[in-house]
């Protein structure tokens, strides 16, 4: 069974933000039961977020989703999530559509580029199926030509660049990228590749499934043309819910893949048909959930609010306090992306004859730790966000430690594997 949490943690007197942090342990619940490390899958509510969303329930209920009173209290927290999403993207709010998902995003961006037979699409070896599927579909539906960057753990920055270089010559049509890696945990150099991808005429697609709510994003300094995040991870917002950036001169050239009224300039029903080109909500559909953008705008304001290099800066000092504390641990690995060039809040390791997802059952079951295995790196993955401390790294090391001294428990071996997304 889980045991309660405890607030755990070294005094952080160092970080001038140590009260923010401490702040955003304690409004954050599932911190008093759990040692949660797993915001790269999904991040944890807190309670701004959950009172953000009950309060739009709660006006709903009142007086009816489309009351005028409802209505105007919905277009004014759309308005608010895209200038928060915005500002947190580095970029204007009339180039932000508000999406379901990183995939999603992904999609409408990827299907919207005008590809043909032999074009070249160009991806990394460490990509979620949310970029290595719709690459993979350009191929299916137009013939493209799949080119896959190879990238290691131990990759810095420069040979990443050279091996994106050697895969983008002569020309490229098309790169579809994570900003940080799902599985390495690393960093990849968003500015450079999309320097070299731009020489080469290709349309820049990030997947910042992981990126949102991690590190400082500014999208127009970064060039990128299209970048998806969701509101779930790393914003720790609501699950079915993301935000879709498109640069202001690329709307008119990517194509809706899905479209509605929002699709239209205008129609009618003589035949007459003329399609929306430059606005951004052309990529968006029809009713969402107005509780889900108030938890996320919520969310984003919090994360504002916190600040970005802030987070940044926290999340990496917990990543490197965690490598201190595994390096040494006997028959314990660090499996991640090495260097300070490529490291995050994402921190990889793996148990020498140990399967991980027997290890992630086992510091549940008998830790309260909640993480995730990621089954290509044979590794178990923490996600170190600003509300873990310290105290919760040496607590994984303890258990850890104990599972190498005297295995896995037989209750957490043999099992079904976990679920990884
Ligand atoms: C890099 C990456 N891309 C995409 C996804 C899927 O994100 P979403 O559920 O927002 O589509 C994930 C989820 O783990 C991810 O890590």
């Amino acid at each position: 069974m889980a045991r309660p949490g405890r607030t755990m943690g070294r005094p952080m007197a160092e970080d001038p933000h140590a009260a923010r942090w401490a702040h955003l342990r304690e409004i954050t619940p599932v911190t008093r039961r759990f040692t949660y490390l797993n915001a790269g899958w999904s991040g944890p509510l807190s309670l701004p977020v959950v009172e953000a969303m009950k309060r739009r329930i709660d006006l709903e209920a009142t007086y009816g989703p489309v009351a005028k009173v409802a209505n105007e209290d919905k277009t004014a927290i759309v308005a608010r999530l895209r200038e928060a999403s915005a500002r947190m993207l580095g970029a204007d709010a009339d180039e932000i559509a508000i999406t379901g998902n990183t995939t999603e995003g992904v999609n409408i961006a990827v299907n919207g580029v005008a590809l043909k037979p032999g074009d070249r699409v160009v991806t990394t070896s460490v990509e979620h199926s949310s970029g290595m599927v719709p690459a993979y579909w350009t191929r299916r539906k137009y013939g493209t030509e799949v080119a896959i960057v190879p990238i290691a753990v131990d990759d810095g920055p420069g040979a990443i660049l050279e091996r994106f270089d050697e895969a983008l010559s002569p020309a490229a049509s098309l790169v579809i990228l994570s900003g940080i890696s799902y599985s390495t945990g690393g960093l990849l150099p968003l500015a450079e590749i999309t320097r070299l991808a731009h020489a080469r005429g290709a349309t820049v697609v990030v997947d910042g499934a992981q990126t949102a709510g991690h590190l400082p994003i500014d999208a127009h300094a970064l060039g990128i043309d299209a970048y998806a995040v969701p509101s779930h991870k790393w914003l720790c917002g609501p699950d079915g819910l993301g935000m879709l950036y498109v640069r202001r001169d690329r709307i008119a050239d990517l194509d809706p893949v899905k479209v509605s009224g929002h699709a239209a300039a205008s129609w009618d029903f003589a035949g007459h048909f003329e399609a929306e080109r430059e606005k951004v909500t052309k990529f968006e559909l029809t009713t969402t959930s107005t509780p889900l953008m108030a938890g996320t705008l919520a969310a984003v304001e919090q994360y504002l609010a916190s600040g970005p290099a802030a987070v940044w800066d926290r999340v990496r000092a917990l990543s490197r306090y965690a490598e201190a504390r595994f390096a040494p641990l006997r028959g314990v690995r660090v499996s991640g992306a090495a260097g300070e060039a490529t490291r995050s809040g994402l921190f990889l390791f793996a148990v020498e004859g140990v399967d991980p997802a027997h290890l992630v059952d086992y510091l549940q079951g008998d830790g309260g730790v909640i993480a995730r295995s990621v089954r290509e790196m044979g590794s178990v993955r923490l996600s170190l966000h600003v509300y873990n401390t310290e105290g919760e790294v040496d607590r994984v090391a303890e258990l850890v430690e104990r599972a190498v001294a005297q295995g896995v428990p037989e209750r957490y071996r043999g099992q079904a594997r976990a679920v990884e997304a």
